[in-house]
């Protein structure tokens, strides 16, 4: 099967082909344009992104299909993007979907965009594949999530307030770091020592007391909205005493320890609850090596396996939505043709978990104000 996938649901507008089946899937063409633009306004403006999407999508899908060395007769499915995300960025490339797939008779099948990201890591580790924990950190979500079977998801936890990756753009910001702040911090925070307990720039880990039992509703959950509070006090304290300059480096580095530990407990107890022997990473908050390393550091020895996408593949791009795509059409599902964009809307096939007895709602940040 080859499947043609579009995103359009932030600031990249991608084409992708992929081929294969899900045990062997071969990526035979990427296109991504990133919206530069945004980096201006220290965050992603969605009328802005609409209109950039609109230039972009007809020129990335050309130059996929051209890479990949295909016509569009040649595709068994285009997979795109229709949540969740911004509707108007979302819009254009389920628009472009539907009449590329009424003009070439190619059926379309609509993909949701966290899926993707859980498909993304088997581009590049055919072992990356159910059963497995992950861990979907990007700008919009922060899911942890126990995946028996493609298409079967439980939701064990998500953030209560900020995603990992917004509280890293945040953070960034604070400290006079570029949009978006991930790879800044990750870069600043390498050049300090780790704060240790007592340091000023050693900050609280939220939900993450040394008693906690499965049963307890946060045991897999997270808040970073404190973090960022208390790295606001940090930078405050620090001109006040006119040394920002010097402590900048610690404070970064404090607070990505703070975010790291807090994700790595909270993906080991899930894994450990399962009984999963493989770990899945996923979103752009996924490409932080120290975030990887630590991971791997904790699962290494215990008998588990942890995968994670390089860069190109962890941030939003198509070839995750046309391998999830793959996916649903070799399960024969496609598109209603009155299908549309949606800001937000659960994963396909997603369940929360239940603490004794009592549902756990997947909440609130299902209704992200960005992409995923
Ligand atoms: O999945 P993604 O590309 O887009 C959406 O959120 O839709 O994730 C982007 C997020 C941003 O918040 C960015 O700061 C973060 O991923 N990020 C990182 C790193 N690279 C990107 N966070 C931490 N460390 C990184 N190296
Ligand atoms: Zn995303």
């Amino acid at each position: 099967m080859r499947v043609l996938g579009i995103e359009t649901s932030c600031d990249e507008t991608s084409a992708a082909v992929v081929s294969g089946t899900p045990h062997a899937l071969s990526l035979d063409s990427l296109v991504i344009l990133s919206q530069d633009v945004h980096r201006l306004f220290g965050g992603v403006v969605p009328e802005i992104a609409s209109r950039q999407h609109l230039t972009g999508i007809v020129p990335a899908v050309n130059a996929a299909l051209r890479d990949a060395n295909v016509g569009i007769r040649d595709l068994d499915a285009i997979a795109v993007t229709y949540a969740p995300g911004l509707v108007g960025a979302l819009l254009v490339g389920t628009s472009y979907a539907k009449a590329l797939g009424f003009t070439h008779d190619v059926p379309v099948v609509p993909v949701h965009h966290l899926e993707g990201h859980l498909f993304a890591t088997l581009l590049e580790h055919a072992n990356a594949a159910p059963p497995f924990t992950a861990l979907l950190v990007s700008g919009g979500h922060t899911l942890l999530l126990d995946v028996p079977e493609w298409g079967r998801y439980t939701l064990l936890g998500q953030t209560r307030d900020d995603a990992a990756g917004e509280a890293f753009d945040k953070v960034a910001k604070l400290l006079g770091l570029p949009y978006p702040g991930g790879r800044p911090i990750e870069q600043l925070a390498a050049t300090a020592e780790r704060p240790e307990h007592g340091h000023p720039h050693h900050f609280a880990r939220p939900m993450l007391r040394r008693r906690a039992v499965v049963t307890d509703e946060d045991y897999y959950d997270c808040s970073f909205s404190g973090l960022k509070t208390a790295v606001l006090h940090a930078v405050r304290a620090s001109e006040k005493a006119g040394t920002l300059d010097e402590d900048k480096a610690s404070i970064a580095r404090g607070f990505q320890d703070a975010v790291i530990d807090t994700l790595v407990e909270k993906v080991y107890r899930a894994a450990k609850a399962h009984r999963r022997g493989r770990v899945v990473l996923g979103g752009g908050v996924a490409c932080n090596g120290a975030l990887q390393s630590a991971m791997r550091d904790r699962f290494a020895g215990r008998g588990g396996d942890l995968f994670a996408p390089s860069p190109r593949l962890a941030t939003d791009n198509a070839a995750m939505i046309a391998a999830a795509g793959l996916f649903r059409a070799l399960r024969g599902e496609r598109a209603d043709p009155s299908f549309t964009a949606r800001a937000s809307l659960p994963i396909p096939g997603l369940v929360a978990r239940t603490v004794a007895s009592h549902a756990v709602s997947p909440g609130p940040s299902h209704a992200p104000p960005r992409g995923g």
